[in-house]
C-alpha cells in the first residue's frame, strides 16, 4: 500500500468564501496560514477556478508538489457537481472534478464540503470516537450536512434541503438567514430548536456537531437550544472544510 501523505493542501469553496491551507495530516491542524478570498459574485465556473488559483498561489512554493482536496458546496457524485443552490447554475450536472484538475493541471480530491467537514471532525475533532450516528451541520450561506454511522461518512446528506413551506429550510435557518433578516441570536435560535427538533424525529442521532463560520460564536446560540441529543461547535470550526478535503487527498 502507498504511503499516507504527511501534509496535504485543503481548499473550501463556500457560497460566500474560497478557504485554503496546509494541513498536518498527523494533528489534522493547519500549518500554514489560512489564505481567504471572497467568492466571486454568482460563483460561475470559470470565476471559481480562478479564485482556487488565486488562494493556492499564495500559499508557500514548497507546497505545490502536495496532494490538493478540494471541498464544494454542492452533490458531488463521481467527480460531477448535482446540484446548485448557492453557485451558478453552470455547476449543475458539470464534470467539476475533471473541470479543477484541467485548469489546475494538478490531480485532487474532490469532495462536497460539508462532507469534507465532517471527516475533519470525525479523524480529528468532537466526533472522533462517536459510536452510533453523528450528525454534523454546517450554518453558513447555507446548511451542509453530513451523515457519520460509526466513523463511516454516508455522503451527500443535504439536510439543509428538507422542505418548510414549499422552500429549503437552509433560507430559514442557515446562518445567512440571521444576517439577512437582521434576527437576534434568540429569534435565530428559535429557527434551530426546530430544525435540530426535526432532524432528532427524522434521525434519533447520538450526537450534533455544528460547524460554518457561526461555529466561532456557539455560546450566541448553543445554550438556547434544548435538544434530546448533545449538539457541540466543531473543533476545527470554519476550517473543518479545508482540513478535511486535505485529509482526504492525503488518503
Ligand atoms: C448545498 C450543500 C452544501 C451546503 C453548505 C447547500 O446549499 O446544497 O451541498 O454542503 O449548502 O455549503
Amino acid at each position: 500500500m502507498a504511503k499516507k501523505a504527511d501534509r496535504a493542501v485543503g481548499v473550501d469553496i463556500g457560497g460566500t468564501g474560497i478557504k485554503a491551507g496546509v494541513v498536518d495530516l498527523t494533528k489534522g491542524e493547519l500549518v500554514s496560514e489560512r489564505i481567504r478570498v471572497s467568492t466571486p459574485q454568482g460563483a460561475a465556473p470559470a470565476d471559481v477556478l480562478a479564485a482556487v488559483h488565486e488562494v493556492l498561489d499564495r500559499l508557500p512554493e514548497v507546497e505545490e508538489h502536495l496532494p490538493l482536496g478540494v471541498a464544494f458546496p454542492a452533490i458531488v457524485k463521481r467527480g460531477r457537481t448535482l446540484s446548485a443552490a448557492n453557485v451558478s447554475d453552470k455547476w449543475l450536472d458539470f464534470e467539476a472534478e475533471s473541470f479543477f484538475i484541467d485548469g489546475l493541471d494538478r490531480e485532487i480530491h474532490f469532495v462536497n464540503d460539508a462532507d469534507a467537514a465532517g471527516i475533519a471532525e470525525v479523524r480529528y475533532g468532537a466526533a472522533a470516537g462517536q459510536d452510533g450516528l453523528t450528525i454534523l451541520t454546517t450554518l453558513g450561506t447555507g446548511i451542509g450536512s453530513a451523515m457519520i454511522h460509526d466513523g463511516t461518512l454516508v455522503p451527500n446528506s443535504e439536510l439543509g434541503h428538507l422542505k418548510r413551506k414549499g422552500a429549503s429550510i437552509e433560507r430559514y435557518a442557515a446562518y445567512s438567514a440571521l444576517e439577512r433578516e437582521k434576527l437576534s441570536w434568540e429569534k435565530w435560535a428559535k429557527r434551530l430548536q426546530k430544525y435540530y427538533t426535526y432532524l432528532e424525529s427524522l434521525f434519533s442521532p447520538d450526537l450534533f456537531v455544528v460547524g460554518g463560520g457561526v461555529s466561532k460564536h456557539p455560546d450566541r446560540f448553543l445554550p438556547l437550544l434544548d435538544l434530546k441529543t448533545r449538539i457541540v461547535p466543531a473543533v476545527h470550526r470554519n476550517s473543518a472544510g479545508i482540513i478535511g478535503a486535505a485529509a482526504l487527498a492525503g488518503d
